[in-house]
């Protein structure tokens, strides 16, 4: 029988997944969250199908082995690619991150001209196009990969004027063609919220995921029934825990800057014994 007050575990390829770890924290503030971010194999943007999606199933066998009672899989990357694959493989309440912010692009534009920024991967696989075609066939989506914005956050230049300057360059296109809306349809873009929302003009509404995936976690662990019980996350025995397949200090630092928690312990893992 699973146990209500065991953790949920949250997985990206980086620090990006971070911002949906933030999220999950404001929206379940007594749920204890277990994170992994691969960030000795970063970027997955780039890579396969097929290497994302054994790089998610090592990841669910780790989680696994720290007895989660639910998976989010905070990377749309991932998403985009794997998720069918895992979901069937393993028996665990799993959600993603494309699903709820497609739904909340939909739900925000007013004159169905919606962008999508993502990873070359994500975008490729047009899934987010799907998703929102589903909802709304009236709907326009226009996909933009933006490779280099996830080096420059990895890299903490969130408000660098090099960042500035990609920014120009990779939004211009979707500028020119009038779209209400912008999905920021990969983790680690929410940490340039500040950076779009300057080449794009306070008019556009910019989509986190995040927010949205937080609230269907929500719905899913109450229809579950696996809320946890406690009242609080107070001691270090029960509170949320750090993994990474790289350096555990660097990541640590980052996620400070991210995480407003006292409590953060960072360890570094051997992802391909999983
Ligand atoms: N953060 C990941 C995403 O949401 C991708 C970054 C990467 O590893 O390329 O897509």
């Amino acid at each position: 029988m699973t146990d209500n007050n065991a953790p949920i575990g949250v997985f990206d390829s980086g620090v990006g997944g971070l911002t949906v770890f933030r999220e999950i924290m404001r929206q379940l503030p007594n749920e204890r969250i277990v994170y992994f971010g691969d960030t000795a194999r970063v970027p997955y943007g780039s890579k396969s199908p097929e290497t994302v999606t054994r790089y998610s199933e090592q990841i669910v066998n780790f989680l696994k082995t720290l007895n989660v009672k639910a998976i989010v899989v905070a990377c749309n990357t991932a998403s985009a690619l794997a998720m069918e694959e895992i979901e069937n493989k393993y028996d665990i309440p799993m959600i993603e991150v494309v699903k709820p912010g497609a739904k909340a692009a939909a739900e925000a534009t007013q004159n169905n001209r919606i962008g999508v920024i993502a990873t070359e991967a994500t975008i490729k696989s047009n899934i987010y196009c799907r998703y929102i075609k589903n909802l709304n066939n009236e709907i326009s989506v226009t996909g933009k990969a933006c490779p280099l914005f996830v080096p420059l956050v990895e890299e903490g230049l969130l408000n660098d004027p090099v960042t500035i300057d990609i920014a120009g360059r990779y939004l211009n296109d979707l500028i020119k063609i009038d779209i209400d809306t912008l999905i920021l349809g990969c983790t680690h873009y929410p940490l340039l919220h500040e950076t779009i929302t300057r080449i794009m003009g306070g008019k556009v509404a910019l989509i986190n995921p995040a927010y949205e995936t937080a609230r269907k976690l929500k719905d899913l662990l109450t229809d579950l029934n696996l809320l946890t019980e406690n009242k609080t996350l107070k001691d270090a025995s029960h509170s949320h825990r750090l993994y990474v397949s790289d350096s555990a200090e660097k990541f640590k630092i980052f996620a400070n800057t991210i995480i407003n928690y006292r409590n953060l312990t960072t360890k570094t893992i051997n992802i391909e014994e999983y």
